[in-house]
This record gives structure tokens, sequence and C-alpha cells, in this order.
């Protein structure tokens, strides 16, 4: 099972800005990628490589995961963009993050690619995991085969405003919605990988939210992608990191309902011996456990502990 890291919110730093990388490296994002695809203009694209090198080697990230967002496979950049990468932070880089994924040969061109530089390197084999962007409809046709393509795939993400313009859907922002369309029109593609990433037992992420300034739009849209279940989102700005961080965090209430449900459970079928019971106004049984152990799971995840009444409450 791949690692299930901590990515509530997921802070995209250009990699050609030094001094934007040193900021993300002290805030308050549980995962910052240096990007060297689109937020890294193509004539700074190879210069970029060694600040982002030198900003992983030299910045004290905490317990960050460290991503790199290389360039797509099919391009002229990526290669490069392993190999120096690697050469030069292999050593502290948690994992590759690969932009327009179209299908699993995508990911096994990585995969072995830092197979190679593992051995050559003398590096942990297979150490370093791999993200999956899934942003145009190849990719989407062929998420459940990407997210099994290589064991170090630790998530599929959402790349939103790609997906729009493949998609040629009429709008020229990603925030907010589409007047003419009555629902969310990005329901179809959240639930689709969603589904993909749960089946292969790994974590999925939303993308960006364009609009920076409009922190309320980018709750709601946070909370959306929650609701399906998501593990967290971009922020492209250090303000959008708390309501992410928010979003995707069970509140302590909730966190203590999940515990009380476990333990009343518990008690219910080891001492009582019967596998359905009321809780207060609510019957639980199996699948409310299941359900109570994703919040305390993810809630212990994000530092949550359960005040004492609430154990107490449910002997
Ligand atoms: C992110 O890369 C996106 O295209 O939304
Ligand atoms: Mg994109």
């Amino acid at each position: 099972m791949p690692q299930q890291r901590l990515r509530r919110s997921v802070l995209s730093v250009p990699g050609s800005n030094p001094r934007m990388m040193e900021k993300a490296a002290a805030s308050a994002a549980d995962e910052v990628f240096l990007d060297l695809e689109d937020a890294t203009a193509p004539l700074e694209k190879p210069g970029a490589r060694a600040k982002v090198v030198e900003a992983l080697t030299t910045h004290d990230w905490g317990d960050k995961v460290k991503v790199v967002r290389i360039n797509q496979v099919t391009g002229r950049y990526a290669f490069r963009d392993i190999l120096e990468v690697i050469e030069g932070a292999g050593r502290v880089l948690d994992c590759i993050m690969i932009p327009k994924v179209q299908n699993p040969g995508d990911v096994a061109f990585v995969d072995r690619a830092l197979t190679q530089l593992e051995l050559e390197l003398d590096l942990e084999p297979g150490r370093i995991g791999v993200e999956a962007q899934i942003e145009d409809p190849q990719g989407l046709v062929h998420c459940e085969a990407i997210a099994t393509a290589s064991p170090r795939v630790e998530t599929l993400i959402f790349g939103p405003a790609d997906f729009k313009a493949s998609m040629q859907m009429p709008s020229l922002s990603v925030s907010g919605d589409i007047p003419t369309y009555p629902g969310d029109y990005f329901h179809y593609p959240l639930m689709r990988l969603a589904v993909a990433a749960r089946a292969a037992g790994i974590q999925v992420i939303d993308g960006p939210y364009l609009a920076i300034r409009d922190l309320e739009g980018f709750a709601t849209v946070a909370r959306r992608a929650a609701a399906l279940g998501y593990d967290g989102k971009w922020a492209l700005h250090p303000g959008q990191i708390e309501p992410c961080n928010e979003a995707f965090t069970p509140t302590q209430e909730q966190f203590e309902r999940a515990v009380q449900i476990l333990d009343a459970y518990q008690h219910a079928t080891e001492i009582e011996r019967r596998g359905a019971v009321m809780l207060g106004d609510e019957m639980i049984d199996e699948a409310s456990r299941k359900m109570a152990e994703q919040f305390f799971l993810r809630g212990r995840k994000a530092g949550l502990s359960p005040r004492e009444p609430a154990r107490a409450a449910a002997q």
C-alpha cells in the first residue's frame, strides 16, 4: 500500500523563484511542490532545475511532503528535469509530480527512470513516489490504469484548468460556476478520479482555484471536494492554505462523534454481542463504524485528539 501522507493543502510554487520557494518552506502547507511545468516560463525552465535543487537541499522543510512537478513526459524537458532533480536532491525529495498523464506508459517512463537513478546514485529503491495529474480526456479514460501503473503512485490529482481547456468548456477562468450549467460541471471527473484512486488504495487531490482573492469561493470548492472524499486541494497562494487545511480536517465535534461511534460499536459487538445498536437517535452498525473510522484516522493524522468527556459519554 503506497504511503498515505498528510496532504490537505498542496502549495504550488514556481521553481524559477527562489524567494517564493524559501517562503513556502516556512508555510503551513502539508505539501509543497516546486513547479518546473506551467508556472515556469519556457526560457526559465533549464535554469530552474538548479534553483529547485538548491531550495530542496538548503531550506528546512519540516515534515512537509516535498515534491517537484516535472514537465509532461512527451515534451522536451521531462527527461532532464528528472535527471537533474534526482541527481541533486534525490535524497530529500519525496515525490515527482507528473502533469498531463495520459496513459500508464507515462508513469512507467518516470518509474523506470527513477529506478535507474536510484541504482546509479545508491538511493533507497522505490522510496521516491509519484503523483499523477489527470487533466485531459485521455488521462481521464485511462485513470484506473494510471492509478495502478506503479507501486510508486501515491495520488491522482485533478487538473481543472487544463481539463477545461482540453474539453473546450466555454469558460475563461477556473473558479466558481459556469452560469449556463445548473450543477457542478466538474462533478464527473472529480468523482471518477476519486473512485479510481480509492479502488487503487491511493489518495486523491483536487487542483487549483485561480481566483486567489476569492477565499469564500475557494472554501466552497474545497468543501465540495472534501465531500467526495478528497484528501486535499492545491493552494496557489499562501492565503488559500488555511481554508484548505480547514476544509479537509474534521471538526472537533465530528471527531468526537466518531470516537463515540467507535466506542459504542465496540461495546455493542464485543460486550453485548449485537451488530446494530442505537446511539442517540441513530442506529449504528458495521458501516457506521467504517465511516467513523475515516473521520477518526483523518482527525488523528491532522493532530486532533478526543477530549475525555467524548470517551466517557460513549460508555
Ligand atoms: C493544473 O495543473 C491545472 O491544469 O488545473
Ligand atoms: Mg495543468
